[in-house]
């Protein structure tokens, strides 16, 4: 049987992703699936959020993955979700809180997208991650293995690039809430951590110029490149397994070594 008695298999475990019509979220359902856990998925955007499911039920079947079009910055879309989600799957084991935006909030915009954009920043990037975790707390409470909450967070939680203070200041949030609710929800059994990804190839950076890219990775990133969303996703899934039952509140950093960089 070999030595060690922890279980690197999310078989069977059941999976609420956010934001998993695109990029990490879409990379995170997928690798689930493919490690033969049974996947509920959201978005807003509901085309790319269907194919998405879609894809999963032809490979692996039906019972494998189902999705809701919904907004998680909505309190009742938010209900509606983890009602969907435990009418399909019986339950939920894990939660990863990865849906996200960025918005412009730079202390000269005017007054009028500043307030805008702060708040929709807030309200999608950390309100909605923690308004989630309590709406999937008693399933997470009955989770055989004991509940995972992976929160997605940012380099930006650590550091600030010039210009998005909303999206800056949500991210160092989410790695307070994290740590907030990893000491709550400890003794029930329940993890929560947060992944810090660095600059990834999804539709978030999808706008900037291929050249600006490549020169902002050979400049800033050790490894001299932007990340492939599934990098990201194979950490979410390490900090999910049973295995990882002793990693609570941390920040795990995946940014090709940008954020310890001093050149
Ligand atoms: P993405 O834009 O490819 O995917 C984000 C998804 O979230 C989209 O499908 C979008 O429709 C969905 N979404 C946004 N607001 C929503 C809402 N209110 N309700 C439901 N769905 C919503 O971007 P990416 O990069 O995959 O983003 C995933 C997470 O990773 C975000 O939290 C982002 O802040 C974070 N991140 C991204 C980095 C990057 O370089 N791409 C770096 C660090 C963190």
């Amino acid at each position: 049987m070999g030595f060690s008695r922890l279980s690197r298999s999310v078989a069977g475990a059941r999976v609420l992703v956010t934001g998993a019509a695109s990029g990490m979220g879409k990379a995170t359902a997928q690798l689930f699936a493919d490690e033969g856990a049974r996947v509920f998925a959201t978005d807003w955007d509901a085309e790319p959020l269907v194919a998405v499911t879609q894809e999963i039920q032809d490979l692996y079947g039906k019972d494998r993955a189902n999705c809701r079009a919904s907004n998680v910055a909505d309190q009742a879309d938010r209900v509606n979700l983890v009602a969907a989600a435990v009418d399909f799957m019986g339950g939920i084991d894990i939660l990863i809180n990865n849906a996200g935006i960025s918005r412009i909030t730079s202390v000269h915009s005017d007054d009028e997208t500043f307030v805008a954009n702060w708040d929709q920043s807030l309200a999608v990037n950390v309100s909605a991650h923690a308004h989630l975790i309590r709406l999937v707390l008693p399933h997470l409470l009955l989770a055989p293995h004991g509940g995972r909450v992976v929160n997605v967070a940012s380099t930006e939680a650590i550091v600030a690039t010039r210009g998005i203070a909303a999206y800056t200041a949500s991210k160092h949030a989410v790695i307070g809430l994290t740590k907030s609710f990893a000491v709550e929800l400890g003794r029930s059994n329940i993890t929560v951590n947060a992944i810090c990804p660095g600059p990834i190839l999804t539709g978030m950076t999808a706008g900037i110029a291929e050249e600006s890219k490549e020169k902002y990775a050979r400049r800033k990133v050790p490894l001299g490149r932007y990340g492939d969303p599934e990098e990201v996703a194979q950490m979410t899934l390490n900090v999910c397994l049973p295995a990882s039952s002793f990693l609570n509140g941390a920040s795990i950093v995946v940014d090709g070594g940008m954020s310890i960089n001093h050149g």
